[in-house]
């Protein structure tokens, strides 16, 4: 089996973090044996200064061919000027249009040693494991026409304009989510929610539809449709009534965030992009990124948490190469420092011992020894 990684660092943080997964590749493959080889390209602002696009051709072929891309984080106030286009942005919008990666796996885990750290209170987010199932490459980011029109001046002229963005849905893109979600739920506690908001938007409708007429072939799994606006609330409300969440493109970015606060920090979620599995060879094209930006105000300090980034990593070891295994004991290994009370600043507790990036790096390999 091939093990070709593209390592995509971005900007900000990013290439700090990823700097941490560039030596857990190296233990792997000296110590387990794993034979991962990488490449490494870029993306985002990085890749607009030097290639004038959010991201090259040849990245983009890079990308293409490799069993898996890891992804550090893209953006920052240097590029707020850049064409909406060549946006930092862009070249992750790009990624997951062009590798079909429609399913985005966003598991939110409040680790034991954190249930402290949340925003909320221990008893509302201890034992926490969701997992929300985001559509990726539909909906509101993709949907044309995408546009800003003049409409020249009003009676006072004043000039004016129309913006306008698509929510686009067709039932063969909810239809293979919903899929991926029941899969997931079947191997989880079974239970679904499916949130959107058919009381004010048609695709709504469609989308509730779909997904009910794919419950239908699931009915091992207890299906609960809820309003969006209503999962927002009772996300930070009570928690753990849910266990899988699938839901559209823009509905899953917000409720995503919400969920990562519940787990302690944004520097804690990791997630997997993953495509449809190739008809011949049942693999899946497949991004592994971080929820977190690149968070600039922080960049070039070595303080930032690479946890999501290395448990972005875990995903990949568990969805694109099988290694159940090995994403298992990386996952304990991050629980283990936790536990340990090693704390980078964005999740400082009385009492913890704060670290540096590449110290929480260093910890989580050393528990794998
Ligand atoms: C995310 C991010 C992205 C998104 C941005 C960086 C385009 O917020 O992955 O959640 O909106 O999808
Ligand atoms: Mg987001």
């Amino acid at each position: 089996m091939s093990k070709k990684l593209l390592l995509l660092p971005g900007d900000g943080i990013g290439t700090e973090i990823m700097a941490e997964v560039e030596k857990l590749i190296a233990f792997l493959n000296e110590n387990r044996d794993t034979g991962f080889s990488y490449e490494t390209g870029l993306v985002g602002g990085s890749a607009y200064d030097e290639h004038g696009e959010a991201i090259s051709e040849q990245d983009m072929a890079k990308a293409q061919s490799a069993d898996a891309v890891i992804f550090g984080a893209v953006g920052g106030p240097q590029w707020d000027n850049a064409p909406y286009d060549k946006r930092p942005e862009a070249g992750l919008l790009r990624l997951r249009k062009d590798l079909g990666l429609f399913a985005n796996l966003r598991p939110a885990i409040c680790y034991e040693a954190l249930a402290d750290a949340s925003a909320l209170k221990r008893e509302i987010v201890e034992g926490l494991d969701i997992l929300i199932v985001r559509e990726l490459t539909g909906g509101v980011y993709f949907g044309e026409p995408k546009q800003i029109t003049e409409l020249g001046d009003n009676e006072n002229g004043k000039n004016q304009k129309r913006a306008v963005d698509t929510q686009v849905y067709e039932t063969y893109e909810i239809d293979r989510i919903a899929r991926v979600a029941f899969d997931m739920a079947m191997t989880r506690s079974k239970k679904l929610h499916s949130a959107d908001k058919k009381n004010v938007m048609i695709s709504g409708v469609l989308w509730d539809e779909v997904v009910r007429e794919v419950a239908s072939d699931y009915s091992e799994v207890e299906f609960n449709h809820i309003l969006a606006d209503n999962a927002a609330m009772q996300l930070v409300r009570n928690p753990k009534q849910f266990d899988v969440i699938v839901t559209d493109n823009l509905f899953g970015d917000v409720l995503s965030d919400t969920a990562a606060m519940l787990t302690g920090s944004l520097g804690m979620l990791p997630s997997a992009s993953l495509g449809a599995p190739d008809e011949k060879s049942g693999k899946r094209k497949a991004m592994y990124e971080p929820v977190h930006g690149s968070a600039p105000d922080i960049a070039g300090q070595g303080i930032a948490n690479p946890i999501a980034m290395i448990a972005s990593f875990a995903m990949a070891l568990r969805y694109s190469f099988n290694m159940i295994e090995l994403a298992d004991e990386v996952e304990w290994a991050i629980a283990g420092v936790l536990a340990d009370g090693l704390r980078s600043g964005d999740i400082m507790q009385d009492g913890c011992k704060k670290v540096s990036t590449k110290q929480m790096g260093d910890a989580i390999i050393a528990k794998l020894v």
